[in-house]
């Protein structure tokens, strides 16, 4: 799994970078102990269960349960690839990852990046350079973009034609298979392959590192599809990119909100006015994905809407999505534009102010959410009231338990003419997750093995291996555990300054790593002094098992089928 990047590098790099560091720069933490806590970034919750240990550079969540390395959380909290978070780290403490350019992808990956950036640097090109780039050139003109935005953008072409992109780059089977990939081909009935996007203004989409996976192209006229889109690839999934959002953080060192826009255009067109933060939905609704990206950079966000049903009907979309993701420190906000405009157009016919006026003015979540409900019912009957209680039942449900929700149900009792306490007889709590008691042992008794005992506690003080002598001979032994016991120590002999983080890194992708992961979270009730005697204590007992099982082997054969050697061996044993 480690991949490319030797296992020598992870290791000095986890020795280097502090977890408390990267989570502290994502997820403050206070001091709880010799531990740091936060309320957990992994699920909702009111107080804190999550901790960090210095000592073990190990996080852990008492209640969800999630858990991991500085590595491991960037992976689940950024959503980066292993190979990317180990380059993040790596920044961090300004170390250079040993490069072959195939460390940070797979190699199949890394292609389709490649191959990318070259096609989109391609349609860059065309668009000063194609024979016919007037017309294109004269289209976006039209459309008020400037020079600047235009490369700020990368905004380019795909000249007419079948084939230009296919001649040009297809030049063997190998890059016409990765060309198809990277998905800039289609296919007909027949088997002819050609250029998927034609005679179209060409918007590269990028990912947050800015790498680009996909593109959105613009026919010049009224044909169909007006925008045709990137399939989804290994690299490219609608549902979790928005686009202009690398441009959005380039732009702002830190964004106060993000205005999420339903078009390429509409992105654009806001930038040329000196609007910088929208981003756009890739024609999907919203999606929970989408939400939490853009609650980790900002922390307002506010939808944009046309006005007409169809605008309506995507907030009340997006606004379902968004339940899980209510409450904290987070503020989302809903504004609708006149029928008939979009953000485009009306910041070309008002001008930034008016349109920055608008935003100001975005309705909140929790009005929009009565807003749109009570339009449903006539609350001015007790009938309609008690239907409206009905309604929002199912909704409140997914809001996680907090302070908002509770005041979302003090609202609705308000607008039903009721009181929560009715109103709770009829809302079903969800459960909050309750810490996870560990049950942890000192002495190595029931289901709590030896073995697993030595593990937990080499894992947690790796400094404790020096204290154990040779492990030959308990490596013999058949019990569970015992190969990941012997190899970890083996590990700690040639590498003697291993962290706990660098330990659970080594065995990413590998059998053991689950069961390590776990063993990491376990609380060891004693101080390192008395663990060092615990294990020694360990190590002993399992010798004399080791011996003990040999000597069973030896005595079990018939005296006379035993070679010298053995014969040795026993008088060895038994002196
Ligand atoms: P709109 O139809 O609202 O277009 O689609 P627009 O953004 O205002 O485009 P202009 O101003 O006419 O150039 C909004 C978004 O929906 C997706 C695109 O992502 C577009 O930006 N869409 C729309 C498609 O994917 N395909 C289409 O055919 C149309
Ligand atoms: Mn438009």
């Amino acid at each position: 799994m480690a991949g490319q990047i030797p296992t020598q590098f992870i290791d000095d790099l986890l020795t280097r970078v502090d977890i408390v560091d990267v989570i502290d720069a994502r997820v403050p933490l206070k001091k709880a102990g010799k531990n740091l806590s936060a309320c957990c970034p992994f699920h909702n919750e009111k107080s804190p269960s999550f901790t960090v240990s210095p000592d073990k550079q190990f996080y852990h969540c008492f209640g969800c349960g999630a858990h991991g390395t500085a590595v491991g959380f960037l992976m689940e909290y950024d959503q980066m690839s292993f190979p990317e978070a180990i380059h993040e780290l790596a920044d961090l403490v300004g170390m250079t990852v040993p490069t072959s350019h195939t460390t940070s992808n797979s190699p199949a990956q890394q292609n389709l990046y490649d191959v990318l950036d070259k096609v989109s640097q391609y349609y860059v090109h065309q668009l000063q350079n194609n024979p016919n780039k007037s017309q294109f050139i004269a289209y976006l003109k039209q459309r008020g973009l400037s020079d600047q935005i235009i490369q700020h953008y990368d905004i380019g072409v795909a000249p007419d034609g079948w084939d230009n992109v296919l001649k040009t780059f297809g030049t063997s089977d190998l890059n016409r298979k990765q060309l198809d990939e990277a998905g800039l081909l289609s296919s007909n009935d027949n088997g002819r392959t050609y250029d998927r996007f034609r005679k179209r203004i060409m918007f590269p989409i990028r990912d947050r590192r800015g790498r680009v996976i996909g593109f959105g192209g613009r026919v010049l006229d009224d044909s169909t599809p007006k925008y045709l889109n990137s399939p989804e690839t290994p690299i490219f999934h609608k549902g979790h990119e928005l686009y202009g959002l690398y441009q959005a953080k380039k732009a702002n060192r830190k964004l106060e909100r993000i205005i999420i826009v339903e078009g390429y255009m509409d992105v654009i067109a806001l930038a040329e006015k000196g609007i910088t933060n929208a981003v756009a939905t890739l024609g999907t609704a919203t999606t929970p994905d989408h939400l939490r990206l853009l609650q980790r950079s900002t922390p307002e966000v506010v939808f944009c809407f046309d006005g007409d049903r169809a605008g309506r009907e995507a907030a009340w979309r997006a606004a379902e999505n968004a339940l899980p993701l209510l409450g904290g420190n987070h503020q989302l906000k809903f504004m609708f534009l006149p029928d008939g405009e979009d953000p485009d157009t009306i910041v070309r016919s008002e001008g930034a102010e008016a349109f920055n006026q608008r935003v100001a003015n975005a309705q909140n979540y929790s009005d929009f959410f009565f807003a749109t409900l009570e339009s449903r019912v006539d609350v001015t009957s007790m009938d309609g009231r008690a239907r409206l209680i009905e309604m929002a039942k199912p909704y409140l449900r997914h809001i996680p338990v907090g302070v908002y929700r509770d005041m979302l149900e003090q609202q609705l009792a308000d607008r039903a003419k009721t009181t929560t306490a009715i109103l709770n007889k009829h809302i079903e709590k969800p459960v909050e997750n309750k810490p996870k008691k560990f049950t942890s042992r000192a002495k190595h008794t029931g289901g709590f093995s030896a073995v697993r005992m030595a593990i937990t506690i080499i894992l947690q003080h790796p400094e404790l291996h020096a204290a154990v002598g040779d492990v030959d001979k308990v490596a013999s032994l058949d019990k569970p555990g015992i190969k990941i016991l012997v190899q970890m120590l083996e590990t700690l002999r040639q590498n003697p300054h291993l962290n706990t983080a660098a330990l659970l890194e080594r065995s990413r992708g590998g059998e053991s790593e689950a069961h390590l992961q776990k063993l990491a979270q376990q609380t060891l009730p004693l101080e390192a002094d008395a663990l060092k005697h615990e294990l020694i204590g360990i190590m002993q007992q399992l010798q004399h098992d080791a011996i003990e099982a040999r000597l069973k082997i030896l005595t079990d054969k018939p005296f006379s089928q035993l070679t010298q050697a053995e014969r040795a061996e026993i008088r060895n044993i038994q002196s």
